[in-house]
């Protein structure tokens, strides 16, 4: 299949890029900037990018792609720092600009008949975000398109096949910048239409064949989008030597047990152990407030109960899981702070260590996107593939303080009722999550004649592209209000409702 190599010089976008050349239906893998020529050559990529990144060309310690690249005969379109780089290579000279381009502006196309440049109008809004910029070209380059701070803001040689950007095709305030990439790679690699998730089942299916044989595969369902897709994924290969475990926590939302069960036992008839093990979770979280203390416990049971369900159905040769690229690339610190690497994942790990199984990832290359249309190729049902995130531990979570049966009871009346409001209003899927904690500290109310003493929920509703940094939604007032009102009536034990107003950072989107 045709294959596009995205070359990362620390860019805060490189998953960005990966992701709008998959959307040209075109498969593509990110790889560590100074990968050898042999290695890149193996991969037989029609085309190479390279991102941008944090550094100056000239810097002692600036990230630089193996010399030989140029010398491979693949076009290269370098972005930003990557044009730089072209330049630093090929002989052109990167200076500092007076004035630091940040931010939207404008692009004039110079040369509309350069082929990564098909298609465009004259003007065009982009993004930019640099502090050098390009002052003499590169023998063999031309300018074809300029900004106000930049006469060569895209360059290119057609006799090279090499291309450069100052700014940043990839972010959404590129408007066009889709067409800049699909020229690219359609008509300057000549890559086809191919990587579609019809596609990508067959050869999945194929894959999974061949790795398995006739061996048992055991997976470990969470009702999560990943866990989900890869069932059903696996389900497709080799349905009958497939087990899927279901551990019940106690820490689920009202109805979940009941829609795995529904989906996966009956609907698509694959072999399901459900354990319920809500009581003895329930009970080593007793007198627990500690939320790292709580998360311990939780994924220490979690794995001794999964590995007791493994004895119990027999064992297995291969364990499946549901691990995307996100979680493989091997990244370059961004902006030299290997920190940022640091997901604020606090998933339970351990399990392949623990279970010493080969382990089958058949998401292993897509991005979450991907994996939602792949799910609803494979038939789930649309309400499974697109809801929200749920942390690993559960409403344990979202139960600040002690985690007891009855106060997980108040939490998942109360979150109930936020779910149905957020999609009877339409919201639900607009939103990356929409959720009630409940808070430890109870106050006073009247209800009726009565005075009332009870607990408060707060409402978390926030935007986010990736969790990693989140803002507050505005709801509409009508909307709080009815999930107030609903909430207060009908959930016993609470009399109060408040609306979490922090962005992330410096709150986390779960209280803990
Ligand atoms: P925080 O609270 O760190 O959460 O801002 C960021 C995102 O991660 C989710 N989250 C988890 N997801 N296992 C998961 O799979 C976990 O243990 C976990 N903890 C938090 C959280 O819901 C949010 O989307």
């Amino acid at each position: 299949m045709d294959h596009i190599l995205i070359l990362d010089f620390g860019s805060q976008y490189t998953q960005v890029i990966a992701r709008r050349i998959r959307e040209a239906k075109v498969y593509c893998t990110i790889g560590r900037y100074d990968m050898s020529v042999d290695k890149i050559a193996s991969v037989k990529p029609k085309g190479i990018i390279f991102t941008g990144g944090p550094a100056n060309v000239y810097a002692e310690d600036a990230p630089l792609p193996d010399a030989g690249i140029f010398e491979l005969g693949v076009p290269v379109l370098g972005i930003c720092y990557g044009l730089q780089l072209i330049a630093h290579f090929l002989g052109g000279k990167v200076e500092p600009v007076q004035r630091r381009e940040y931010g939207k502006g404008m692009l004039q196309v110079t040369d509309p008949a350069c082929p990564l440049l098909e298609g465009l109008p004259e003007s065009i809004q982009v993004w930019n975000s640099h502090g050098d910029h390009l002052t003499e070209l590169p023998e063999g380059f031309k300018g074809v398109a300029r900004t106000d701070n930049s006469e060569y803001a895209v360059i290119a040689s057609a006799e090279r096949d090499v291309y450069g950007l100052q700014f940043h095709p990839e972010v959404a305030h590129t408007p066009k910048g889709n067409i800049i990439l699909g020229n690219f790679v359609h008509r300057i690699c000549g890559c086809g239409e191919e990587w579609t998730m019809r596609h990508y089942i067959d050869q999945a299916v194929d894959e999974i064949r061949s790795q398995v044989g006739k061996e048992r595969v055991i997976l470990g369902l969470s009702g999560g989008v990943d866990s989900s897709v890869a069932a059903a994924l696996i389900n497709e290969a080799v349905g009958e030597q497939l087990t899927c475990i279901f551990v019940n926590n106690g820490l689920l939302r009202a109805g979940e047990a009941e829609v795995v069960q529904e989906v996966f036992g009956r609907h698509f008839n694959i072999r399901l152990k459900y354990v319920d093990a809500s009581a003895r979770f329930v009970e080593l979280l007793e007198g627990v407030t500690d939320p790292e203390r709580k998360r311990k416990i939780i994924g220490n049971t979690f794995i001794d109960v999964f590995q007791e369900a493994t004895e119990m159905v027999g064992g297995a040769r291969f364990l499946a899981q549901g691990t995307l690229y996100p979680d493989v690339i091997e990244s370059v610190p961004i902006d030299g702070n290997p920190a940022a690497l640091i997901k604020s994942h606090h998933n339970v790990g351990g399990l392949p260590e623990k279970m010493h199984m080969e382990l089958v990832e058949p998401l292993k290359c897509l991005f979450k996107d991907e994996v939602r249309v792949l799910g609803v190729e494979l038939g789930l049902p649309k309400e499974m593939v697109y809801r929200q995130p749920f942390p690993g531990p559960g409403l344990a979570v979202r139960v600040l303080g002690e985690v007891t049966p009855s106060r997980l009871e108040v939490l998942r009346n109360a979150d109930k009722v936020v779910i149905e409001e957020m999609k009877a209003s339409d919201w639900y899927y607009k939103v990356w999550q929409s959720f009630a904690v409940l808070l430890p500290v109870r106050s006073v109310g009247v209800m009726g004649d009565e005075r009332t003493y009870d607990y408060t929920i707060a409402l978390r509703v926030v935007e986010s592209k990736d969790g990693m940094t989140a803002d507050w939604v505005k709801l509409p007032p009508e909307l709080l209000e009815r999930i107030s009102n609903r909430i207060i009536n009908e959930v016993k034990g609470v009399n109060r409702v408040c609306l979490d107003i922090s962005s992330k950072p410096p709150a986390t989107i779960e209280w803990e």
